[in-house]
């Protein structure tokens, strides 16, 4: 019988972290099981840094909030951390077995890990070291394995959405073409259904190399319908045919992927461009961070209840080393353990 959980929110925020951390506090509640959360992400749990959410007013009506109420941290690899010394000197270290330590130490009887692939990941070697681990899947990117969709993925959609209906008005009256760059390194899901919902002319995605020179000819196909505007999506991970990704340094940086540069630029290179070739004025607005901020939609709000309910629910009945995801539709798990861990 478990009698202690803790939460972990990790990555890039979203809407919707909060609905999960409310769902699984008051799945625990009903049990009678102590809910804590660690605060930063993965850093918490490196620092034993962690604050009990049962029966805490911090953790009360927090399902229309955004961003996380105990933190999340995108540069937080236990496998891999950055230890800055006192002589200024840094080093990366595994110090997963300090995590477990400090899990053990706790009294946790399983850690909920909220965040993207690189969470999981971690979440899984953590499994594999002994600590009784769930997932649940996060990011505004829809990319996570597995499931069909992350929590903080619709909210994302609707505000490119909201954006874009914006563009389309101003577009319309200046006979221009709007670009609108969305988020999206690796996955055009945000920029696809955006592009859809939004009714945009032309939707640029990270997983097909585009030809700017057919995405000139629909715009002018428009033109020569009477339509001298265009609204076009381009995710930020989008590149043409032959063509790397753009993007800038970001030294010092060490996100959650591992990664040391930054993308974005690309809205405006297309935007750049399309002028260029259909001499219509073209203009690019970076959508950026509001993707993830603010409350979430009432959709993301339901399937983090579902998620952050299931999660609790796994706990109960034992089962740990799993991810809840969404297949068909329905609300099931997936394991996350690649061989069998060390007891
Ligand atoms: O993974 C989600 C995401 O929103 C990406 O689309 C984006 O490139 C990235 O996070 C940026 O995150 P940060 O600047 O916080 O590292």
């Amino acid at each position: 019988m478990i009698k202690k959980v803790a939460i972990l929110a990790n990555g890039g925020d979203v809407s919707g972290f909060n609905a999960v951390i409310r769902a699984i506090k008051r799945t625990a509640e009903t049990h009678g099981i102590e809910c804590y959360g660690y605060i930063d992400g993965y850093r918490g749990l490196v620092e034993n840094n962690y604050i009990r959410l049962d029966g805490n007013p911090l953790a009360n009506g927090i399902l229309p909030k955004g961003g996380s109420i105990i933190g999340s941290s995108t540069n937080a690899i236990v496998f891999h951390y950055k230890v800055e010394h006192e002589d200024g000197t840094v080093t990366y270290e595994d110090l997963s077995d300090k995590c477990v330590q400090n899990v053990k130490e706790a009294g946790f009887d399983c850690v909920f890990t909220l965040g993207g692939d690189s969470t999981q990941k971690s979440a899984r070697d953590l499994f594999l070291k002994g600590i009784n681990t769930i997932g649940v899947p996060k990011t505004i990117d829809n990319d996570v394995a597995c499931t069909d969709i992350t929590f903080g993925y619709n909210t994302a959609v609707h505000v490119a959405t909201e954006a874009l209906d914006r563009l389309h008005t101003t577009a319309e009256t200046h006979h221009r073409i709007m670009v609108l760059e969305v988020m999206g390194r690796f996955a055009g899901w945000i920029a696809l259904e955006s592009a859809i919902s939004g009714g945009a002319d032309v939707a640029l995605i990270p997983e097909i190399p585009y030809d700017i020179e057919k995405a000139a000819e629909a715009i002018e196909k428009r033109k020569k319908r009477g339509k001298p505007f265009s609204v076009v999506v381009v995710s930020e991970g989008a590149h043409p045919i032959n063509k790397e990704q753009t993007t800038h340094s970001a030294e010092g940086i060490d996100n959650e992927a591992g990664i040391s540069v930054k993308f974005g630029g690309e809205g405006n290179r297309v935007a750049k461009k399309l002028q260029e070739l259909t001499g219509l004025e073209s203009r690019c607005t970076i959508l950026g961070y509001m993707q993830r901020g603010g409350t979430p939609t009432a959709y993301d709000r339901v399937l983090s209840t579902k998620y952050g309910a299931k999660a609790m629910e796994l706990a109960l009945e034992g089962k740990f080393g799993v991810l809840t995801v969404i297949q068909n539709g329905k609300l099931r798990i997936c394991s996350i353990r690649r061989s069998n861990r060390k007891q």
